[in-house]
């Protein structure tokens, strides 16, 4: 039942008491009930309104009809009473914004103890790795990266690279060929690189002597994909050229690359090869460091280096002149300058040296075996 005034039976300090106490009783219970704003706006205006709130009710009933000789007492009283209810008002107000901005605290909560949103952030792949890994020696010894198009012409991929004019390399079998460039002379018709060593070229055009370059890029071959061929896989290539170039130089840097990349404990060897663009031309073999070079684990044969205690790793040889003679007008004079190349299969030495044995692996993107090497 909602408080009203009534008028005071009498006007002694006892009924006056008991008044005040059930008017403050109601006061104080009204103020517990309320819950938001326009709650409190109603509560104040039930109280305070000029007309008919119940502090002017107060007035009406209880001060202005008090006899003379106790207007004093009950005017101190309903003063008191005035107080009172402001008091209380403001409280009420004073509660109901700071539960306001309690909830806007609460909404806002953040909880820092939840586990942060993780995003996985990609890695280098495990070709690329081992490519650039392969690049660090060379760079650690002055070499520079160089770069080319992986769309080449016949010129730069063959011709130029001494390649006579019915190598079987140029056959299909090997290039991929870029359609409908027959209308072209041969020179300018264009194919997939089958290797990086057309960059060579294209560099001793640019820079003059004497150089040193490492070539890292993606090659194309028409070859069927199995574990150890894919139609696009990856070399690095490497030249230096100066006045005094030895098989000697050649020697000692492969050597020493081959100790940075794959251990201090390997050893090298050479052997004879071809190669258009290099004479004398070799391969480069290291001891096999599965093994170590006994061909067996132990009472099983090596895989890696098919008994052999050796794994191919690469082709060099010293730069043939017929190559300078495509650049001399750049310094390259064939019998001023001479140099050692030499190129390998990054995705070759990043089965061996992770010990993957299917080439396939690289290419299929399966994030669960790639981050293996993460
Ligand atoms: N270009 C050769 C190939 O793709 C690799 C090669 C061999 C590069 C000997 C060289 C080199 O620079 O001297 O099979």
């Amino acid at each position: 039942m909602a408080y009203t005034v009534t008028k005071l039976k009498d006007y002694s300090p006892t009924t006056l008491d008991t008044a005040a106490k059930e008017l403050l009783r109601a006061l104080d219970q009204e103020a517990t009930a309320i819950r938001n704003e326009p709650d409190w706006k109603a509560f104040r205006d039930r109280w305070m309104a000029r007309k008919n709130g119940v502090l002017t009710q107060v007035n009406d009933l209880w001060l202005k009809t008090a006899p003379k000789e106790a207007k004093r007492n009950v005017g101190q009283r309903v003063n008191e009473l005035k107080k009172a209810a402001e008091q209380t008002i403001e409280a009420a107000l004073q509660q109901i914004e700071a539960k306001a901005v309690l909830s806007r605290l609460i909404g806002d909560r953040l909880d820092v103890t939840l586990p942060g949103i993780s995003r996985p952030i990609g890695a280098e792949h495990p070709v690329i790795k081992a490519s650039n890994d392969m690049v660090g020696v060379f760079r650690n010894l002055g070499f520079s990266v160089q770069e080319g198009p992986e769309i080449e012409t016949d010129y730069y991929n063959f011709e130029s690279l001494n390649f006579p004019p019915n190598h079987p390399a140029r056959d299909t079998q090997d290039t991929l060929f870029i359609a409908n460039q027959q209308s072209k002379p041969l020179r300018e018709q264009l194919l997939l690189r089958t290797h990086t060593s057309p960059v060579q070229i294209r560099t001793m055009e640019k820079i003059k002597p004497p150089i040193r370059i490492v070539i890292p890029g993606k090659v194309y071959r028409n070859d069927p994909p199995d574990a150890s061929h894919s139609p696009m896989f990856h070399q690095i290539e490497g030249l230096a050229v100066d006045t005094n170039i030895t098989f000697g130089d050649l020697k000692g840097t492969l050597d020493h690359a081959m100790k940075a990349f794959f251990g201090s404990s390997v050893k090298t060897s050479f052997r004879p090869s071809f190669f258009p663009f290099t004479e004398p031309s070799a391969e480069l073999l290291v001891s096999c460091f599965v093994c170590g070079g006994s061909g067996r684990r132990g009472s099983d044969p090596c895989r890696p280096c098919k008994q052999t205690g050796w794994i191919e790793i690469l082709g060099c040889g010293m730069v043939d002149p017929n190559v300078f003679e495509f650049v001399k007008h750049n310094g390259y004079e064939p019998s001023k300058v001479s140099g050692f190349a030499f190129g390998m299969g990054a995705d070759r030495i990043a089965l061996l040296k992770y010990g993957v044995d299917d080439l396939q692996l690289f290419f299929q993107n399966d994030v669960r075996f790639l981050s293996q090497f993460a």
